[in-house]
């Protein structure tokens, strides 16, 4: 099925088991790939991408942050994206946005500075694995061992293949421990998120999250904290002691292919109601945002 799936690789259009690159490329050895995770929607007016105007920043960011040239313009892969969506026949999903060297490479140094674009549309369930039924609805957390990659190693804001292996070992230790998800501290001490996600808390009503800093610019948090003021809701970001994960009400970890995901364990910790008040609140509204059922911001959703 999935070899079917056509794939927007650098200007043309491609089967999924054509849009390679060679393992000698600059990309594969070094991880300078950046990418960008993207969700579209089944709304009334047909399939359509969420911010999909912030995540083209973003993307166009981690660009800027590792002096890659983008072979195109922003306005010009949007449509290139929208086209894609449209031709894949899918309702809703996912696509995976690259931009990577392909070139061989032997030395640390990209060959150039332009790099090539590929788009990869793909299902929630082809990318669990298994049926969304069986997706979990909460998830067990625990606090790693490893801290978050520091802002003075790497630049932390780009979204680049390399910087993700702190995020894998952090959940390989999950694995070995027996929880889902892992928390990363920064260096500082302070908490920092999750390995391939944000975490928020709820305490006495207010909804807490890490400052950017440490942290990935998540389009999730972004409008997580922006639905949450429209929603009255008090928001706070800050530096957050670990601590603050005993007194928490409510836990959950958010982004683009996790949405929210409440916590109903973290450390030895059980919590109560799973999702909590404020958690469920959120999720639904983010719910009828992203399916177009939501007036107030219409404006976030790129029709196909
Ligand atoms: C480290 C990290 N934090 C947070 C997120 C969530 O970001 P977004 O909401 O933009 O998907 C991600 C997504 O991949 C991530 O890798």
């Amino acid at each position: 099925m999935l070899n079917e799936r056509e794939v927007y690789f650098n200007g043309e259009y491609r089967r999924w088991d054509k849009a390679n690159v060679h393992i000698m490329s600059h990309s594969f050895g070094r991880g300078s790939a950046i990418f960008e995770v993207i969700g579209f929607h089944d709304t009334p007016d047909g399939p359509a991408v969420f911010r999909l105007d912030e995540y083209l920043s973003r993307f166009w960011k981690s660009a800027s942050l590792l002096e890659m040239e983008p072979p195109l313009t922003q306005g010009a892969l949007q449509e290139a994206i929208l086209t894609l969506v449209k031709r894949s026949g899918m309702k809703s999903g996912f696509f995976k946005l690259y931009g990577f060297y392909p070139e061989i490479s032997f030395k640390i140094l990209p060959p150039q500075r332009k790099f090539q674009v590929a788009v990869c549309p793909f299902s929630a369930e082809e990318a669990l694995g298994q049926p969304l039924e069986s997706a979990p609805r909460s998830v067990t957390a625990f606090v790693s061992r490893w801290r978050r990659l520091d802002p003075q190693t790497v630049p932390i804001e780009a979204k680049v293949a390399a910087n993700y292996v702190n995020g894998m070992v952090a959940r390989m230790e999950s694995r070995e421990k027996g929880f889902d998800y892992a928390i990363l501290l920064d260096t500082q001490g302070f908490i920092a998120e999750g390995g391939t996600e944000s975490l928020f808390l709820v305490h006495k009503g207010r909804l807490m999250t890490s400052a950017l800093g440490t942290v990935l610019q998540s389009i999730t948090r972004k409008t997580l904290l922006e639905v949450a003021g429209t929603m009255g809701i008090e928001t706070v970001t800050g530096l957050l002691n670990p601590g603050a994960l005993d007194e928490a009400d409510e836990l959950f970890f958010s982004g683009t292919s996790a949405k929210l995901l409440p916590v109903r364990q973290v450390g030895d910790r059980i919590l109560n109601e799973v999702p909590g008040p404020l958690t469920r609140r959120l999720s639904e509204r983010m719910a009828a945002i992203t399916s177009g059922r939501d007036d107030q911001f219409r404006h976030w959703l790129f029709p196909a």
